[in-house]
């Protein structure tokens, strides 16, 4: 999996009066793996990660999925790409208010998945959450509802998983056990978490540094082989 921003740039605006989300952004991302984009409130990290994620249009530049330009396709080509190949999770844990967690869950397959109810009792397992599996949102805490959700965002193997602050609504503990649940799609998938607490993405193979809507630098971890 290879995904790409080439001069990236979001502006609102007309001529001398256009302000930039993003401007410029160039980057790469090579999955599988676990990467982080950090910024502070208002450098443009949703913005950056709607137009990787084909959910907005860049002004200028692209974004390519395995060598395929997002900006060129067709809104309902673009639409079944983010449901075929790519799953999300917001800031704010969304589920159907009516719906067990294992049915929010089974209801984000494939239409037509037979093994769908199946699917979701073994990533609740899985992820050690069968507990919850009847629940409904009412009955589960915020941290509880955003397991579920990172469950649902796994349901169809996506090759990537964009995460946009998902732990900000949540308190330390609770965040970091979202993102350990995250972690460990690492070594299927890609995983892309925006946020601004650094201490949610220690361990990243690639951090990408935002401010003011331009990529100021890029961090590197280098994972070393094991010997032998
Ligand atoms: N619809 C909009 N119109 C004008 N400016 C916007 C709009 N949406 C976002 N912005 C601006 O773009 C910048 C980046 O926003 P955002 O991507 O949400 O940053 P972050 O996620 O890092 O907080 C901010 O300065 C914000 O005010
Ligand atoms: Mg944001």
């Amino acid at each position: 999996m290879t995904l790409e921003a080439v001069n990236l740039s979001l502006g609102y605006g007309d001529g001398d009066l256009t302000t930039f989300a993003v401007r410029e952004a160039t980057m790469r991302i090579e999955g599988p793996g676990f990467f982080g984009v950090m910024g502070p409130s208002g450098s443009g990290k949703s913005s950056l990660l709607y137009m990787l994620s084909g959910l907005k249009n860049p002004t200028a530049g692209s974004v390519l999925f395995n060598g395929k330009h997002l900006e060129n396709m067709a809104d309902k080509e673009r639409a079944a790409l983010r449901r075929e190949h790519f799953g999300f999770v917001f800031q704010q844990p969304f589920l159907l208010s009516f719906l067990t967690a294992r049915e929010n869950i089974a209801i984000a397959a494939r239409p037509g998945d037979k093994a769908a109810n199946r699917k979701a009792d073994a990533l609740l397992e899985e992820l050690g959450l069968s507990r919850l599996a009847d629940r409904t949102p009412v009955h589960l805490s915020g941290g509880e509802r955003q397991r579920v959700v990172v469950a649902r965002a796994m349901i169809n193997e996506p090759s990537i998983i964009f995460a946009d602050e998902p732990t900000a609504a949540l308190d330390h503990r609770n965040g970091f056990a979202v993102i350990d649940l995250l972690k460990r799609y690492r070594d299927r998938g890609t995983v892309i978490v925006v946020t601004h607490d650094p201490a949610m993405i220690a361990g990243a193979n690639k951090i990408f540094h935002l401010e003011d809507g331009a990529i100021t630098h890029v961090e590197i971890s280098e994972i070393s082989e094991p010997p032998g």
